[in-house]
């Protein structure tokens, strides 16, 4: 493989990948990342990779929607992969303002699709100049599944029942991808992945907030009663998984991927609460005034129809590509911490809104 278009790479999943690719992968080719730089997208995310990958790395800044600019994209680089991660991704944000979500992840993943099959078709062509093999691989939720009782996990044939405007958007996208491979033959595979955590994760999500608003003495909202489980995922075993399906998953298959790692909100917040008394005890933290971490923990009001549980079962996956998570939440949460204490320039550029300002001065707005 030469090329791989990578969709939403700014964002805090994709850059991890594209890292990945380029390091454990073993990739030897050129990634072409293409993004609209919402207010997710983060150019900062890649600055190491820019400057170690020069030559190999292209960004191109723009929206998946735009079906010009993905027909010059598709014909000047003639990607051999597609990796789809461009996508609104907050549900709080989708329940404010759904219509956003409905254009990318629905209307823009259309987009792309329809531009991948006329791109592929003509490849397919023989003597002609593009490749013969192709992948179109999208990267989704586990969130279209639904919400589980007390029991149970979602297994791929686990019938769609999305609950959120976010995630119906999801579900929606995965419908186009596999009916583009039954009706056009279009090689695409997707994965439908639980909640993952780790580095470059933009502070709306549980994780980064609990642990940017700890550091700082603030209040750590837990939604409802905190019961609602979540399987939790360190992001570099989600790429991993990602970097398996392209090269070597079955084409037309849906493959779902998780941690093996149910947990209570609650119980999450209470682990990065011990997760930063090891890393900076309460005592030496003077924005606490004298408190614990977990003091700061504060009950509020529910999101509206929050699903009450996910499961993943990742059987199919570890049975046919060997793939299984790596990384332990004790631990993967440890490196998270570690990783946010590392980089408060990171931190500072995103609280205060400054990697926006970077990217207006060099990219316009
Ligand atoms: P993110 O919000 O951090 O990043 C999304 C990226 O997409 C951003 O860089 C943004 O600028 C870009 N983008 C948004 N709209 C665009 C458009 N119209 N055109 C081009 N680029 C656009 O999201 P994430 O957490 O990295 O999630 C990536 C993918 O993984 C999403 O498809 C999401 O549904 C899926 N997913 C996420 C999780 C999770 O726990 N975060 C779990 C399972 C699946
Ligand atoms: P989130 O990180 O937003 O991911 P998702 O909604 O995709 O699962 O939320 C994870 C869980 O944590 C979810 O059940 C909602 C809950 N939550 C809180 O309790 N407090 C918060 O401040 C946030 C952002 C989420």
């Amino acid at each position: 493989m030469k090329t791989i278009l990578v969709t939403g790479g700014a964002g805090f999943i994709g850059s991890n990948f594209i890292r990945y690719v380029f390091g454990k992968g073993g990739f030897r080719g050129r990634v072409v990342n293409l993004d609209k730089l919402t207010y997710a997208g983060n150019l900062e995310n890649l600055a190491d990779i820019e400057r170690k990958y020069k030559g190999r790395y292209t960004f191109v800044k723009g929206d998946i929607c735009d079906f010009k600019l993905l027909n010059g994209i598709f014909k000047k680089y003639k990607p051999e992969a597609v990796a789809h991660f461009a996508a609104e991704s907050h549900v709080d944000r989708s329940i404010f303002g759904p219509k956003d979500f409905v254009e990318t992840n629905i209307q823009g993943t259309f987009a792309l699709l329809e531009t991948a099959r006329n791109f592929w078709q003509n490849s397919s062509i023989p003597d002609s100049r593009f490749p013969t093999s192709f992948r179109f691989h999208h990267v989704s939720t586990d969130e279209v599944y639904g919400s589980l009782g007390k029991t149970g996990k979602f297994k791929e044939t686990t019938p769609y029942d999305p609950r959120s405007p976010y995630s119906a958007s999801k579900a929606s996208s995965d419908h186009l991808v596999r009916a583009y491979h039954h009706t056009y033959g279009l090689p695409v595979t997707i994965s439908n992945c639980s909640n993952n955590y780790g580095p470059y994760h933009f502070p709306e999500k549980l994780v980064p907030l609990a642990i940017l608003n700890a550091l700082e003495g603030k209040p750590l909202p837990v939604y409802g009663d905190g019961l609602q489980v979540r399987d939790w995922l360190y992001v570099e075993d989600h790429c991993a998984a990602i970097w398996e399906i392209i090269n070597k998953g079955r084409a037309g298959e849906t493959y779902n991927v998780g941690g093996n790692c149910e947990m209570k909100n609650i119980d999450v917040v209470k682990g990065i609460c011990s997760a930063l008394e090891r890393a900076v005890p309460a005592r030496h933290n003077k924005a606490l005034n004298g408190k614990n971490y977990a003091d700061l923990i504060t009950y509020v009001k529910d999101r509206a129809g929050h699903d009450r549980r996910y499961a993943i079962d990742f059987s199919k996956i570890k049975k046919e590509l060997g793939w299984q998570p790596a990384v332990r939440f004790a631990g993967g949460l440890a490196k998270t911490v570690d990783w946010y204490l590392a980089n408060p320039g990171w931190v500072k550029n995103v609280k205060t809104g400054a990697y926006r300002k970077w990217i207006s001065r060099n990219y316009g707005k």
